[in-house]
């Protein structure tokens, strides 16, 4: 029969009987005394945009070396926390499907299975709609087999509105309850989570509620706030970029004005990478309202030195200045005389109007989700995934992976969760563009 869970200090003295507390310490925490020392050295990023107070706590490694401790002295103990047998961790991918979950869902059970002894994983089906309603099958080695390169997820997705998580139903417990209850049900460890900004909040919702939680920062849109890349992000930019050159072949031999719409409802990060890569001659951004009027006395001075087409990419939430001063009520019903007609459909119909262009519109969408990584995605998203599961493994929780200055390292849900990384307006790389001529509305 396993044994009790031991409390640390209890495996401390199993662990040490007859040594000193020092090594004793050792002996319980195994690695863990040297990642304690390596965050006591600094080893570790820093984060200048997060509070104080988490930045101490990333920085000094306290909660990493307690976490550590903590599974150590489990294991010291023969076991893990939970789970009667070994660790049980589940993990799911939610929200709008990308390129790189399956790498990810791959780097991390690799790890697993190749570090962790008795090690169950647990795949929720279609997101957290999977967790709800305890829909899951056990992974295997041979699972995660081949599926590198392979576009979608293995597991399946959906949107869980962040909104109704807490809503309730009659008298049913809410979703988030479900989940709660389902994840001690199942006697999990530790729920690993594959997402964008909502799948990130409702993260941090179950980590407040006590679940041990791991976010994983996946989104083309490259939003999460606290990490420079997410992965999907650079497949995106390339599939988006070859598009937009590809519209530029067939605009110059028409001498016309094309409106590229591009994905990203809040933030421009995918138009702005994706527009400087195929050199687009204006970006519109939702960060940077434009005028319709400026617009076209732009594109006619370009006309007018020699160009023989202008290609604009537009992101899917750029908006006019006159909207971007609207409240969201007043924009929605000023946007019902357009019908579903998107951004670039709407800027290549009243621009024609206005000016008598030769205006076409190109809506990229749902291609730029679809398909296998980029080299660069498979890298970092078997990256993010094994370090997801290093976390586990060390018993790290509450926290996101992320990528800064080129280095692995998490960031606290709670401190992430709802904050939104946008283009700044002002920033370096938009300035850039601007001195170079790239056009970008105002
Ligand atoms: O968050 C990624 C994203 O592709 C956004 O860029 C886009 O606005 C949204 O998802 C589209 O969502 P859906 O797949 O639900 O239409």
């Amino acid at each position: 029969m396993t044994p009790p869970c031991p409390t640390f200090s209890a495996a401390l003295q199993e662990a040490g009987k007859g040594k000193s507390f020092l090594q004793s310490f050792a002996v319980a925490t195994g690695r863990g005394g040297k990642f304690f020392y390596k965050f006591f050295t600094s080893r570790y990023i820093k984060f200048p945009n997060l509070a104080p107070q988490t930045q101490n706590l990333c920085y000094n490694g306290i909660g990493y070396g307690a976490g550590r401790a903590k599974f150590s002295a489990a294991a010291a103990s023969g076991r893990f926390c939970a789970g009667e047998k070994g660790r049980r961790i589940g993990i799911l991918t939610s929200g709008g499907g990308g390129p790189g979950l399956n790498a990810v869902i791959r780097g991390f059970c690799k790890y697993c299975f190749n570090k962790m002894k008795d090690v169950e994983i647990l795949g929720f089906l279609e997101g957290y709609a999977g967790l709800i309603d305890r829909q899951y099958r056990q992974l295997s080695p041979a699972d995660v087999e081949g599926i590198l390169d392979l576009g979608g997820t293995i597991l399946g997705t959906s949107r869980q509105p962040y909104k109704l998580m807490t809503v309730k139903e009659g008298e049913g417990p809410t979703r988030l309850q479900q989940m709660v209850e389902n994840y001690k049900k199942l006697r999990l460890d530790c729920l690993v989570t594959l997402g964008g900004a909502g799948t990130h909040k409702t993260a941090s919702l179950l980590s407040v509620e006590g679940c041990n939680v791991i976010g994983l920062p996946k989104t083309i849109d490259n939003d999460i706030y606290g990490t420079d890349v997410t992965f999907g992000f650079h497949t995106a930019v390339g599939i988006a970029a070859d598009a937009l050159k590809r519209i530029r072949t067939t605009a110059d031999s028409h001498r016309r004005v094309f409106f590229v719409e591009v994905m990203g409802n809040k933030v421009g990060w995918l138009t702005l990478y994706a527009g400087m890569a195929a050199g687009a001659d204006a970006i519109l951004l939702p960060e940077i309202p434009f005028d319709e009027d400026n617009l076209i006395k732009f594109i006619a001075e370009k006309q007018a030195s020699g160009a023989r087409s202008v290609v604009i990419a537009v992101a899917e939430g750029a908006m006019s200045r006159r909207e971007a001063d609207m409240g969201k009520k007043e924009r929605r019903d000023y946007l019902v005389q357009f019908g579903s007609a998107t951004v670039a459909e709407r800027l290549a119909g009243t621009i024609s109007q206005k000016s008598g262009l030769s205006c076409r519109s190109t809506v990229l969408g749902h291609i730029q989700r679809g398909g296998d990584p980029c080299a660069y995605d498979k890298v970092i998203s078997t990256d993010i995934g094994a370090f997801g599961a290093h976390l586990a493994d060390i018993g790290r929780f509450g926290v996101t992976v992320c990528i800064k200055g080129n280095r692995l390292g998490f960031n606290v849900l709670t401190d992430i969760a709802g904050r939104t990384k946008r283009v700044p307006a002002d920033g370096q790389q938009v300035l850039l563009a601007k001195d170079m001529g790239v056009y970008f509305g105002e």
